[in-house]
């Protein structure tokens, strides 16, 4: 997600305000190379160079990347998360600044898609509206509280690769019944339906319009939508179920 989020930062701010750190020298290579213009700095001197922070690691490698920056930290210093299983108190006792939770999506890179952004102790309101606007320039952001985070997590970010597996499921589904369609050509089919659905909400229609304009009443895809709806509801119950035991089974990092 770091990738990802350098990526949408670089359509956000000028190059020479961006800069980047990482631990090995695959890892800085592959940021180098999706974002030619960033400067890649020491862990330790980041602080130096940039008062907004964002720790795009795993949990477990919080407390080495927060003892490698903590010494230049200051309270005029904005530390964000991407996690969202950290909770945001546990982080702003151990800084002297303010801090937020940040969720990208994998669209924002193309400047698309949502960004969730929920501010934690010591962000001010001024603070918050400035980081809306500068998400804004990559993303569709929304605020969110921390207790909403897992629900909206799963829907925003996990949301692409979800939909991604779902229209994957259908071909697959298809393809088991014993169709003459080759597979690649299913898939190119359920990709164009992926992009006419994507295209039709971004021009404001909403999912009731896109499902009552195809599914008229007596007809085919009416009879799908109806004989598919309580497996899919059951499905995403499943799915939802698996996202929060996963975040609820990883211990906490001691920070
Ligand atoms: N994947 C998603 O779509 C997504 C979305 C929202 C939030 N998140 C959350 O974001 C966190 C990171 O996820 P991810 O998928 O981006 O993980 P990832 O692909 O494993 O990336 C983590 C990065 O952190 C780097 N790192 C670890 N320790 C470091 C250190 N001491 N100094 C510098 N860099 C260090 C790793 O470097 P190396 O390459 O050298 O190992 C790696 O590049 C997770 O907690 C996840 O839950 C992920």
């Amino acid at each position: 997600m770091g990738s990802t989020l350098a990526v949408g930062f670089s359509r956000a701010v000028e190059p020479d305000c961006l800069f980047a750190a990482g631990r090995s020298a695959a890892s800085v290579a592959r940021v180098t190379e999706t974002v030619p213009s960033i400067t890649i700095v020491p862990l330790a001197e980041l602080a130096d160079r940039a008062t907004l922070i964002v720790l795009c690691v795993r949990n477990a490698d919080l407390p080495v990347v927060l003892g490698d920056i903590r010494p230049g930290l200051t309270d005029q210093h904005v530390l964000i998360t991407i996690n969202n299983g950290l909770p945001l108190r546990a982080l702003a006792a151990t800084v002297p600044g303010p801090v937020a939770k940040l969720i990208p999506s994998v669209g924002n890179e193309i400047g698309v898609g949502a960004t969730l952004l929920t501010p934690g102790p010591g962000l001010g309101e001024r603070a918050v509206d400035e980081l809306v606007t500068l998400l804004r320039r990559f993303s569709r952001p929304f605020l969110i509280t921390e207790g909403q985070g897992r629900a909206a997590t799963d829907l925003a970010s996990c949301g692409p690769a979800l939909l991604a597996s779902a229209a994957r499921s259908m071909v697959r589904a298809q393809l088991e019944r014993g169709t003459q369609l080759p597979p690649d050509l299913a898939e190119q089919l359920v990709t164009q339906s992926l992009i006419a659905a994507s295209q039709l909400l971004a021009e404001g229609a909403c999912l009731d319009e896109i499902i009552d304009r195809v599914a008229v009443p007596g007809g085919n895809t009416a009879a799908a939508v109806e004989a598919s709806r309580d497996d899919l509801t059951a499905a995403w119950r499943a799915a939802f179920q698996a996202t929060a035991s996963n975040e609820g089974g990883k211990p906490l990092p001691s920070l």
